[in-house]
């Protein structure tokens, strides 16, 4: 049996099947990674655009990188392994979390846990009462930067998970739920060097999950997982589909 068809055959077994998504699920799509050749952070100093620090000091900097990723983002399609992924989440038993705050999972149909956050949400920086709660807006570019809270009028933020700060908590609880109970758990195209979406995969191990990983390369996770299988989401997912699906 080839490592695609043994992923597909515990697929196809899998009465709770929770995958964990990364940015190498969108690399296809045209969105950079932050640690790959091409990363973001290769080429940005984390602590100048994704620390409350970095938007304190200058936020119209921020918003310029976030408003930049907009509008790429916005370009990009979902590819296969979005579509893939969005077609399994469809089973119940399901659970799709992802890190990435592009929302192209959702574009492709599916409803994930958002570790992370969105790109396409916002909410008040300061924050006032009304804008703790986040709104949509898909705008792009951005009439004015940085934005302003439409309750208060101070600035608004990208609704998304920085550096030093805690992630979302009903979010994190969901996932981490749903990992102890899952007996197939997926690492798709993370680098899984960013905690705590890095400790999900080795939870759902602990509870007794067959666990696997699909990357281009050998991360911090590949020596830990039951099954670890070299090569692109897009196609890796696709062949699986094939087979799950034959
Ligand atoms: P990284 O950029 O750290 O890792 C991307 C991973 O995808 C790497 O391990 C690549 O080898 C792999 N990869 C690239 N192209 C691929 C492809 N076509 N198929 C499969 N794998 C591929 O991205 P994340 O692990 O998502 O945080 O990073 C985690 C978090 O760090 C992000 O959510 C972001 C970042 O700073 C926040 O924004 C809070």
């Amino acid at each position: 049996m080839t490592p695609v068809e043994e992923l597909a055959r515990r697929v196809v077994d899998a009465e709770r099947l929770v995958v964990l998504t990364g940015a190498g699920l969108s690399a296809a799509s045209g969105v950079p990674t932050f640690r790959g050749a091409d990363g973001l952070w290769r080429q940005y100093r984390v602590a100048d655009l994704a620390t409350p620090e970095a938007f304190a000091r200058d936020p119209r900097l921020v918003w310029e990188w976030y408003d930049w990723r907009r509008g790429m983002i916005r370009r990009a399609r979902p590819n296969p392994g979005h579509e893939v992924l969005a077609a399994w989440a469809a089973r119940p038993g399901v659970t799709l979390v992802t890190q990435n705050v592009d929302g192209l999972l959702e574009r492709a149909g599916a409803d994930p846990i958002r570790l992370h956050g969105s790109i396409w949400h916002l909410r008040c920086w300061r924050p006032c009462a009304a804008g703790r709660t986040a709104w949509r807006d898909e705008t792009t570019p951005l009439a004015t930067l940085p934005p302003p809270c439409p309750h208060c009028g101070g600035h608004a933020r990208p609704d998304v998970t920085w550096f030093g700060e805690p992630l979302d908590r009903t979010s994190l609880e969901a996932a981490a739920q749903a990992a102890a109970g899952a007996d197939v758990c997926l690492a798709v195209g993370t680098s899984a060097v960013v905690f705590p979406a890095a400790s999900l995969l080795p939870l759902a191990r602990q509870h007794g999950a067959w666990t696997a990983e699909i990357n281009i390369e050998a991360t911090d996770a590949s020596g830990a997982v039951d099954l670890a299988v070299r090569g692109k989401s897009e196609e890796v997912l696709a062949e699986a589909q094939r087979i799950v699906a034959s």
